[in-house]
């Protein structure tokens, strides 16, 4: 009869949300975070996943019977446990299972489980990525990563944006974002060769040399052209050697991409979004936030509210040059007009001198894409960077430029390839538009929201040099 039961989460058990009440019959399954009590008693803690907090599931040993059975339950193990609903009479929980029938699906070897009770670094952790995911703290963070992309894609679906769905495998590097990694199916050992002696790659599997994509921004605009409002979220991958807290090779980005936008309308639309995030995370997920809270950064709550109840400081990168020039703060990196910010810079601005997040714009064109809209200047383009408390830049984005000419001509001056790039082109000569969009760093913004210091730490399985196991 027991047996006929179907599953309860421990999440609607805990919340109250079940359809089982107190008194009747239950079925959880999960796996044992601890097992502790005497010859009489046992009470096992048991999580599923679907929450931070266990189910206590007690267990009276001499009507039990099946002895033997308890013994192989350890730490780690998978079992599925039948009983009743009580109202539990321990402390933080309402509600516990008196068990009367325990199934084993998996044991976890004591000598050798690795996540037994005591805490782990989360350098150890990164180690064993596979098993990471049954600890509190990446239970926490992969719900979160979860809630953040639901809330991002609601968001920009109420908002009237579509979602497109660029290439992950590209033909350009005409983002010009960074190294790329290759694709290719022709044989490393002994590749087809022109006459000069370099790699033949019109016999590769595409005809051409082609990449994993470091952005879906281009393609993004061609869709923008078309529906007005759209928005890319995927995996992108940058091929450079930054060892940091805060790269990954193989990272999520979230792009919009608006018709008739300028660089004001495109900073209203990030400060928003960033805002709407973080309100959503607060209000959808406060068990996990505390747990992180308490564990690992103890501002964290505060943070987050800060940043939603305070609108982000808006200054050119020609103003932030001249507040750098004059703090007594000792950079690493000299600061003059011209230099691309270094994350010091970024974050005196951010956590020094403004104690907000900081919207910088019209920087020097030499140190930016080449598909940015030129500024009357003639020296800075209309770009706006998005720089956030302990993170630095988390937003990268900007007004494009919509002139044929003036963009021809920065693809000229930078060696760009026309033939490479003849379709993006294109949309400048056919109905050309104002237009602007943006990149967020999913796993940057995930940082932000976990309080974590390292990027490797947000995403299930990080990429980065020589790391590639998983
Ligand atoms: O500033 P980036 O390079 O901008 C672009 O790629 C534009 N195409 C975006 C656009 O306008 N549509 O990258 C955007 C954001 C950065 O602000 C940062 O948050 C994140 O992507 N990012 C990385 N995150 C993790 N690891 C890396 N290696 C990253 N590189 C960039
Ligand atoms: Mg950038």
């Amino acid at each position: 009869m027991m047996t006929q039961l179907k599953r309860s989460r421990i999440y609607d058990l805990l919340k109250g949300q079940s359809d089982v009440t107190i008194g009747e019959g239950v079925n959880v399954k999960g796996w044992v975070r601890t097992k502790r009590g005497n010859k009489n008693i046992a009470f096992i803690a048991l999580n599923d996943g679907s929450i931070i907090h266990n189910i206590q599931v007690v267990v009276d040993v001499s009507s039990f019977g099946n002895d033997g059975l308890l013994k192989k339950i350890t730490t780690g193990s998978c079992i599925s446990v039948y009983g009743t609903l009580v109202e539990s009479q321990g402390q933080g929980q309402h509600v516990e299972i008196h068990a009367s029938d325990i199934q084993l699906y998996g044991t976890a070897d004591p000598e050798k489980y690795p996540l037994q009770k005591k805490g782990h670094t989360l350098e150890f952790l990164r180690e064993i990525a596979h098993l990471r995911p049954r600890t509190n703290t990446f239970g926490a963070i992969f719900r979160l990563r979860h809630a953040l992309s639901f809330a991002i894609h609601k968001y920009f679906n109420d908002q009237g944006f579509y979602y497109l769905h660029t290439p992950i495998i590209t033909g350009s590097d005409a983002e010009g974002a960074g190294a790329m990694f290759r694709v290719s199916t022709l044989d490393p050992k002994t590749p087809p060769l022109t006459e000069n002696g370099a790699v033949d790659y019109s016999h590769d599997f595409f005809g051409k040399e082609t990449n994993l994509t470091v952005s879906g921004q281009l393609e993004g605009e061609l869709g923008a052209l078309a529906l007005s409002n759209i928005y890319t979220f995927g995996p992108t991958f940058r091929a450079e050697n930054s060892n940091t807290t805060r790269h990954l090779s193989e990272f999520w980005m979230i792009e919009p991409e608006m018709a008739f936008y300028d660089i004001n309308d495109n900073m209203d639309l990030a400060e928003d979004f960033l805002k709407y995030l973080i309100g959503y995370i607060l209000e959808h997920c406060p068990d996990d936030l505390a747990f992180l809270a308490k564990m690992y950064d103890k501002e964290l709550v505060e943070r987050l509210n800060f940043v939603l109840e305070n609108d982000f400081v808006r200054i050119t990168y020609t103003e932030a040059i001249e507040i750098l020039s004059a703090s007594d703060a000792s950079f690493e990196f000299p600061v003059k007009w011209g230099i691309d910010l270094q994350s010091e810079h970024e974050r005196y601005l951010v956590e020094k001198h403004f104690s907000k997040p900081v919207i910088l714009t019209d920087y020097p064109r030499d140190i930016k894409a080449f598909y940015m809209k030129l500024n009357s200047d003639g020296k800075t383009v209309r770009a706006m960077d998005v720089l956030f408390p302990k993170i630095g830049e988390i937003i990268g984005g900007s007004q494009r430029e919509e002139d044929h000419e003036k963009l021809l001509g920065r693809i000229k001056d930078m060696g760009i390839h026309e033939k490479d790039v003849w379709w993006y082109l294109e949309t400048r000569l056919y109905g050309t538009a104002p237009h602007s969009g943006f990149g967020l760093g999913f796993e940057r913004l995930m940082l932000f929201i976990t309080g974590m210091g390292n990027i490797r730490d947000v995403i299930p399985f990080p990429r980065t040099p020589l790391n590639a196991e998983f």
